[in-house]
């Protein structure tokens, strides 16, 4: 068997372990074994990658690639042991600029290449060169974009920068010209070859993605992370064509293809156009000094509210990003399991966009070894609220807005929440009075069933699980509920 035909039987045994990877990630139950499949897959490609350039490279070459593949995994162990999970999505988003970035230098090598070497010392035929050229400039372009787009969500994601929208005047029109000068670029190019027309559309495409990140506000920041994921796939299948590489155009499209679906599930769970998002439509923020108008808000103390819990028929958990942050997810299992000792039912609801990645809120809770059967989704729990005696607000806020239901000026408007303030009582536990991750203030804090319960969220679980005892029931007599009203 000759090695191009034994790589052949690699790459095709690769994409198959990438298939059975993202069949086994869609799963809780078999992810880990996604994970081993698509380590496994990732590997044998870059051996099988490394054997075919050693017959066509010189030995001091390989040895560069090898060192440079070891320089990788080693960062990149470091840094995945290293990162919390609440700065997953910032690594993602920066891992997305590298393909991106992969994809711009590749598009510009293949020029150069076919530019100093003529068609006749390259794989490129001469009749085949203008498909080259356009494929030159469409990987640029959808690396650039990528690129830019990926270090902006970067950015806004790691809080570097505002996560409110940039909204430049015809914001929409400069996005619809840009797109329409690269066509016309590209027609150009494929006619006349230049260099002016490569800068050019680099420096199109980089700007393009900067404002397309930049314009959308941080509610959209999720279908933005998937769909930059999306774009870094189309970035590598482009990347794959100029290489002349099956299987970097195979996982470009696998990931192409699953990112672009991943970010319509998502636009419908939130009740978005995707079309919209892309385009930045969404995010006009809040007037600042929106809470002046809301009226006042309500404290309550850790030892109040445990007396409000230890006479609850049922309780609700609805976390978010907060709890993340503060690592309460320990003390809100032990809270759980004292309350369902005393017979008093507990349920956790969770928002598919709740913390900072998809499925966030899940791995916590599972890691702190609350039971599956109890954890629901905001559908299955959303109309049980109503029937609820509390419901704890663990560090969440934009998904359990009542103005994405109520206020269609809102920018989350039309986004489903769930409907917290249904319950007979609220108690939301944050550090102050601050907006959620997308800037815009929540009316449910100045309900008069809400109370507010101020301090880092692990603290505050703490002082409950303190004031309710061993038992499981308060141990001082029962507090009146002073709950005291703060103008705001
Ligand atoms: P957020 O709306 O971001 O609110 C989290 C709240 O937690 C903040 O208001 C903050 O208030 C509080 N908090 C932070 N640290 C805390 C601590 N140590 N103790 C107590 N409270 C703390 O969270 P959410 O309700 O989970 O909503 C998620 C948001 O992130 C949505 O807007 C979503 O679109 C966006 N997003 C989601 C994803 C995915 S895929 N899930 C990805 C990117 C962005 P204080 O500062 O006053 O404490």
């Amino acid at each position: 068997m000759t090695s191009l035909t034994a790589s052949h039987a690699a790459d095709l045994v690769a994409a198959l372990l990438f298939i059975l990877s993202l069949a086994g990630l869609s799963q809780h139950r078999t992810s880990r074994a996604g994970v081993v499949y698509g380590i496994a897959g990732m590997a044998l490609a870059l051996v099988a990658t490394v054997v075919v350039a050693a017959q066509s490279i010189t030995a001091g070459a390989v040895a560069l690639i090898v060192l440079a593949t070891a320089l990788g995994a080693a960062m990149g162990l470091w840094r995945a042991r290293r990162v919390e999970m609440t700065q997953m999505p910032e690594l993602i988003a920066v891992l997305h600029s590298f393909v991106g970035l992969a994809a711009v230098l590749v598009g510009w090598n293949s020029y150069l290449e076919v530019e100093a070497h003529g068609t006749a010392q390259t794989e490129v035929g001469a009749d085949l060169l203008g498909i080259h050229h356009a494929e030159v400039f469409i990987g640029i372009f959808i690396g650039a974009v990528t690129f830019t787009g990926s270090i902006v969500a970067f950015l806004k994601l790691s809080a570097r920068i505002k996560s409110r929208p940039l909204t430049l005047p015809g914001k929409n029109a400069l996005n619809v010209g840009a797109l329409a000068a690269f066509v016309g670029l590209t027609v150009w190019f494929t006619i006349s070859p230049n260099l002016p027309l490569m800068i050019a559309v680099t420096v199109l495409a980089l700007a393009l993605g900067w404002h397309l990140v930049a314009s959308i506000g941080g509610g959209d920041m999720p279908v933005v992370v998937s769909m930059l994921n999306s774009y870094s796939g189309w970035a590598a299948a482009a990347a794959g064509f100029l290489l002349d590489n099956n299987l970097l155009i195979v996982t470009g499209a696998l990931v192409g293809s699953s990112g672009a679906y991943l970010s319509y599930i998502m636009c419908k769970a939130m009740n978005r156009s995707f079309l919209s998002v892309i385009a930045g439509g969404f995010g006009i923020e809040a007037p600042s000094g929106a809470a002046e108008e809301q009226g006042e808000h309500r404290e309550v103390r850790a030892s109040e509210a445990a007396e409000l819990l230890a006479q609850a028929r049922s309780v609700v958990i609805t976390p978010g990003y907060g709890m993340a942050v503060a690592q309460a997810q320990h003390p809100v299992a032990e809270l759980t399991r004292r309350l369902r000792e005393q017979g008093v039912e507990v349920r956790f609801g969770v928002h598919p966009v709740a913390g900072r990645l998809p499925g966030h809120m899940n791995v916590l809770l599972a890691e702190a070894k609350v039971p599956y059967d109890i954890v629901l989704e905001m559908d299955e729990i959303n109309d049980d609220l109503a029937d609820t005696s509390v419901v704890l607000v663990i560090g969440a806020n934009d998904t359990v807005n009542p103005a994405a239901t109520d206020d269609p000026a809102s920018p989350i408007a039309g986004m489903p929440v769930l409907r917290v303030w249904e319950a007979e009582q609220v108690i939301v536990f944050k550090r102050s009075m601050a907006s959620g991750y997308a800037g815009v203030q929540n009316p449910l804090f100045f309900r008069e069933n809400t109370s507010m319960l101020f301090g880092d969220a692990k603290q505050s679980v703490e002082d409950i699980l303190q004031a309710l005892g061993t038992d499981g029931r308060r141990d001082a007599a029962p507090a009146a509920r002073q709950a005291t009203q703060v103008s705001h």
